[in-house]
């Protein structure tokens, strides 16, 4: 039998697993014998920390389907470093499958991991996400605990490649149907790319909600150097899990908290490197949200002063040109923050130790064209734009490096559609009364709305405009729009219209101002017309009446507090527990 005396310290005794594992009777029988039933030897027992692995495999999504695999490579590096590796599963979210929206569950999701991890002899976690909503509801979670956690990534698909050329997940299945709608390909063609697009395990390898969020995640600390960018095929990935496996175990012996890492500091540097990557619309809500669970100071403002003037560096699909696989290549993350490291905290510590200065001080650039530089940007303000207005009195977000420079000053009149369905049945019909400088607008599609708040901000254009060659309108919800998309669109209106927000109000033929300079977004219309259309107002019959649908419509918050449940903000840590037996 090997040594283990080193990993076992002097507060041993005072860790959670202990409460489980070192008592004496029936209340250390019952656990030990039973846990040993799966093989374990008896030094496992030992009071060595217990690594809880979070694991959101499922072959219900396909982006997270390897996870199962790289948890053994984790187990491998927390056994190195004298810990005991427990994987448990929890509700997965798959982005392309789950209805009405993943949205939804992101935070049910998180409700499981807290709960799991506060019931269970957990010391430290390490979590194991991919597809979009997977990573949030994972922090959010892990941060209730406030338990040391490290996440893994599974990291991006391979690039896609279809007929010589290179396929971006999502943003290019937006150009393939167009061009189907439109008559240029052919069923047979479609098929074909369909194949070619998704090649590998690993999530979406565009700069969609999943590649943001997992590049956030190591721009925060609480990820590992390379933990956005590493294929998920690449054996370094797997190199990844193991050292995130053996530094779990030192943040339980060092009591290196979620907390810790997880600062207003970190928070800062994601707003920052959000706008460096061109990062999805999403981040808002999962970071809003996340703060709030952390009792962190950061709210929708943050997002556009601190994200200001920003310059975008990575040319990825979709504002720019390249993949994840490129990115990688280029040198990663690190490349970008040292590049922008005059506006990031650099003290902010990092999960391996030290701190983010310390970390990407040394990082090297290996292509200037997928990774610009700050005098050669993709595009010179690359943050996100928080506007304000009569239509959004608590707030609406745009992605300038997402939209055309020539819609960012706009006044057009709306075409109003009353929900995602309404705009489904009309949006193609030729005797619509729509013209370029239309703004389209969806009502009913936020978090009470759809309910969940969709991805359907990014509304498609109507074929006839296509047809003229139209390729970008003004486009105003209370949806949000998947990374992947792209437009001058104007996301998170709130408060939502299914509450009564003035967004209820807006009539097909009033005129919208969009005014992106001055982060106003409004509608023309005088105050007593206003409070007219108001007392006439009927709010949507509620969506569901029992069950999750029904705690969720009535407890959702709105886009600006990050749709977090208004009862799950904040944390509980992990008292100790009551025995059951
Ligand atoms: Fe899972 Fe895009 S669908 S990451
Ligand atoms: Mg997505």
């Amino acid at each position: 039998m090997s040594d283990t005396s080193e990993a076992k310290p002097a507060n041993a005794q005072s860790r959670r697993s202990a409460e489980w594992f070192a008592r004496a009777g029936k209340y250390g029988f019952i656990p030990r014998s039973w846990m040993k039933s799966q093989g374990f030897s008896p030094e496992m027992f030992d009071g060595r920390p217990v690594i809880g692995i979070c694991n959101t495999w499922s072959e219900l999504t396909n982006c997270n389907r390897h996870l199962r695999d790289l948890a053994e490579h984790v187990k491998r590096g927390v056994l190195m470093a004298g810990g005991f590796p427990l994987e448990f599963p929890v509700t997965s979210l798959g982005e392309p499958l789950m209805r009405p929206t993943t949205m939804m569950f992101r935070n049910l999701v998180a409700m499981d991991v807290e709960e799991t991890i506060r019931a269970n002899p957990i010391d430290g976690v390490v979590l194991l996400a991919g597809c979009d909503k997977t990573t949030p509801a994972l922090l959010m979670g892990a941060a209730s605990c406030d338990v040391p956690s490290i996440l893994v990534s599974g990291g991006p698909m391979l690039n896609g490649r279809y007929r010589g050329r290179e396929l971006g997940s999502g943003t290019d299945v937006f150009k393939l149907d167009e061009d189907y709608r439109t008559g240029k390909i052919s069923k047979a063609d479609v098929e074909a790319a369909e194949a070619a697009m998704s090649r590998s395990a690993g999530s979406c390898m565009t700069m969609g909600t999943a590649s943001t969020m997992a590049l956030l995640t190591e721009a925060m600390g609480i990820g590992l150097p390379m933990n956005g960018t590493i294929p998920a095929p690449d054996s370094r990935r797997a190199v990844l899990a193991e050292q995130a496996g053996k530094r779990a175990v030192q943040l339980v012996l060092q009591d290196i908290r979620i907390s810790a890492i997880l600062t207003r500091a970190a928070f800062e540097n994601a707003v920052k490197v959000a706008g460096a990557i061109g990062g999805s619309t999403n981040a808002v809500v999962h970071l809003l949200a996340l703060a709030g669970r952390l009792g962190v100071p950061f709210t929708l403002n943050d997002w556009d002063v601190l994200g200001r003037d920003v310059p975008c560096l990575v040319d990825l699909k979709p504002s720019g040109r390249f993949l994840m696989e490129e990115f990688f290549d280029a040198g990663g993350l690190p490349v970008v923050m040292r590049r922008i490291s005059d506006r990031l905290n650099l003290d902010a510590p990092a999960i391996e130790g030290g701190t983010i200065g310390e970390r990407v001080a040394e990082a090297e650039s290996w292509n200037d064209e997928v990774i610009r530089t700050v005098d050669n940007p993709l595009t010179p303000r690359g943050g996100l734009v928080v506007l304000r207005g009569n239509l959004a009195p608590d707030g609406a977000i745009l992605k300038p490096s997402a939209a055309s420079p020539t819609l960012m000053q706009h006044r057009g009149k709306a075409i109003v559609f009353k929900d995602a369905d309404d705009f489904r049945a009309r949006i193609d019909d030729p005797d619509l009364d729509v013209d370029a400088d239309s703004v389209l607008v969806l009502q009913n599609a936020g978090p009470v709305g759809y309910p969940g708040m969709p991805e359907v901000g990014s509304m498609a254009l109507p074929k006839k405009l296509l047809a003229q060659g139209v390729t970008d309108m003004v486009r105003v919800s209370d949806a949000r729009m998947s990374g992947t998309a792209f437009g001058t669109v104007v996301l998170h209106v709130a408060p939502e219209a299914a509450l009564g927000g003035p967004l209820a109000l807006v009539r097909t033929g009033d005129i919208i101002i969009l005014d992106t300079e001055a982060r106003r977004i409004d509608v023309d219309l005088s105050a007593d017309e206003f409070e007219r259309r108001r007392q006439a107002f009927v709010p949507p019959k509620p969506a569901y009446d029992r069950g999750y649908g029904k705690l969720f419509l009535d407890h959702v918050q709105q886009a600006d507090k990050g749709v977090d449940f208004d009862f799950l903000v904040g944390g509980s840590g992990t008292p100790p527990s009551k025995v059951s037996f």
